[in-house]
């Protein structure tokens, strides 16, 4: 089944409301004409406004980095599926390493944010991967198969034909250490068998998978040219609408 490829950009806690529309500015044409890929921009939650805004006329997409999975309610801080939906975004990310590192963020959590995400008809990009310790004691995929079983084995078939995975190693984030494509692809074969076992083949072979951890221009395309690895997850090399547009247009 051919899948189509997502270049999907998380900005973390960068660009103000200004930088954002100037990103776009510049960005909006240097894909144009970029076919056959979707693109996604993750702008913090006070530019989602304005970046929707700026990407209307585009077939560029915007997510959010997270969202909490009430609807509304007394809990300050947080933004519901309905707040993003407001704000035109189409995606969210789910269960980033930083969220988990720094958050709190367990699998369970991880679970109730994709129903929260699925009810409102966002797209969650949900994220897993396996910290330096856990790869060196060969944990590798014992770590992926419980991310995966406790944030997304309670989908349905259905529902889970609706996500994005994104596979994101914590030793490669924001370190320039990007797993070899061999690396990621081995994982990414594993979690599409995982995906198999618990959704069937159908499920498994139209799930796209991400990669993750220092993407740049000049690894995307070894990265992209593996049978597993549908698209990116790009962080720091996103931030900058050259780097990004070369990301988006690896393959030419
Ligand atoms: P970097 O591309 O900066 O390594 O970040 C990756 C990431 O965490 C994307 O979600």
């Amino acid at each position: 089944m051919a899948r189509t490829p997502v270049l999907a950009g998380n900005w973390k806690m960068f660009k103000t409301v200004q930088q954002t529309v100037q990103f776009f500015d510049e960005f909006k044409h240097l894909v144009a004409g970029a076919a056959g890929r979707e693109i996604v921009l993750c702008p913090p939650f006070p530019a989602l406004a304005a970046a929707s805004e700026a990407v209307r006329g585009t077939s560029i997409q915007i997510g959010a980095q997270n969202l909490h999975w009430e609807a509304e309610g007394a809990f300050t801080g947080e933004v519901s599926a309905g707040m993003l939906l407001g704000c035109g975004c189409s995606h969210v990310i789910i269960g980033h390493s930083e969220r988990r590192q720094y958050f709190g963020e367990t699998d369970a959590t991880v679970a109730k944010r994709v129903d929260a995400a699925l009810a409102a008809g966002l797209t969650p990009i949900v994220c897993v991967g396996e910290t330096l310790e856990e790869r060196e004691a060969s944990r590798t995929e014992d770590v992926l198969a419980t991310q995966f079983s406790g944030g997304l084995g309670h989908l349905s078939s259905e529902s889970f034909g609706k996500i994005l995975i994104a596979y994101e190693p914590v030793w490669a984030i924001g370190t320039g250490k990007t797993a070899t494509p061999e690396m990621a692809g081995d994982a990414h074969a594993f979690l599409r068998a995982k995906a198999a076992e618990t959704f069937g083949a159908e499920a498994a072979a139209g799930v796209r998978i991400l990669y993750g951890g220092s993407v740049k221009p000049n690894n995307v395309k070894g990265l992209m040219e593996r049978e597993d690895i549908d698209g990116g997850l790009v962080g720091g090399a996103s931030l900058d609408p050259e780097s990004f547009a070369a990301i988006v247009r690896f393959d030419s």
